[in-house]
């Protein structure tokens, strides 16, 4: 017996890692997250993307990018949020695209609900993400820029435009995680071919030179970025020292 586990073991494909890769197949599930979708095609969270348990998600998001278990385990409590099930464990990649539980409008690559399917990839929208990637390296500036862009089309142009206190918040974490969770927290950039692979293939870019972040990501490390998204939104602000300057500054912390 021992001897067949490990002759079938040396023969069988590994099933996580970064040189594994598959698409969904028509049984599986994925969310609306780039990233929780691109995992699950590397095998490091389940492939069918179903009943997902605290422990998988730590360690999926520890041994593929780095994320302390403390984040992860924070994530995945937002992540349970979405499951219809009362006091469920887990979640399936899909609940997340329950919309305005985590799931809002204005994203980055997914239509709206109003407009259409939250959970897939939606290139019109992506585009109009794009153009505010304006040189070969992605910063927090252009990343706030196109988040602001995003919400202004929304806005102008949904009917049923909503954004609840907690989706304004992830729109901020999902700003920062893709520069400097999947790019570099030191520097605060990314390189745009690496998050244009991520968004529109939903596999890691390691043809391109991305590897797995050599420092650990912690909860402390969002929070500045998504601050820092925040601060560099609306930049047209009147000069420091303005009046009006400091009552925009006011409605604006009220508003956050
Ligand atoms: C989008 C959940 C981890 C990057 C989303 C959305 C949800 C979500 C619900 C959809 C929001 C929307 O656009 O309507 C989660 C959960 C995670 C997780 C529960 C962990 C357990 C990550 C990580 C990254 C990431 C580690 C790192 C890059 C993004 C990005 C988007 C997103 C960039 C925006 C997609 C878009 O606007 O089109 N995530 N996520 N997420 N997530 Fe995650
Ligand atoms: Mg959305």
């Amino acid at each position: 017996m021992k001897t067949f586990i490990l002759a079938f073991s040396a023969v069988s494909p590994v099933l996580a890692g970064f040189d594994t890769w598959s698409p969904p197949g028509p049984y599986d599930v994925r969310a609306p997250c780039p990233m929780l979708n691109t995992l699950a095609n590397h095998g490091f969270l389940p492939h069918h993307g179903k009943d997902i348990s605290r422990e998988v998600t730590e360690n999926a998001l520890f041994e593929a990018l780095n994320i302390n278990k403390t984040l992860g385990s924070f994530l995945f409590d937002f992540a349970t949020t979405t499951n219809p099930k009362p006091n469920a464990t887990s979640f399936s990649l899909n609940d997340l695209g329950n919309h305005g539980i985590l799931e809002h409008d204005a994203s980055l690559s997914r239509s709206d609900a109003y407009f259409g399917n939250v959970l897939t990839f939606n290139h019109t929208v992506f585009e109009e993400t794009k153009s505010y990637w304006t040189d070969e390296t992605v910063t927090i500036q252009m990343a706030a820029n196109a988040r602001q862009a995003r919400i202004n089309t929304s806005k102008a142009t949904n009917p049923e435009y909503q954004m609840s206190e907690l989706g304004n918040a992830f729109t901020y974490g999902e700003s920062a995680a893709y520069v400097v969770v999947f790019g570099d927290k030191t520097s605060g950039t990314v390189k745009r071919s690496w998050v244009e692979w991520l968004f529109e293939h939903e596999q890691f870019p390691q043809h391109l030179g991305w590897h797995k972040p050599t420092e650990m990501f912690q909860e402390g490390d969002l929070n500045r970025y998504m601050e820092l998204i925040q601060n560099l939104t609306n930049t047209e602000q009147p000069g420091p020292g303005c009046p009006q300057a400091r009552s925009l500054k006011n409605k604006r912390t009220r508003r956050a």
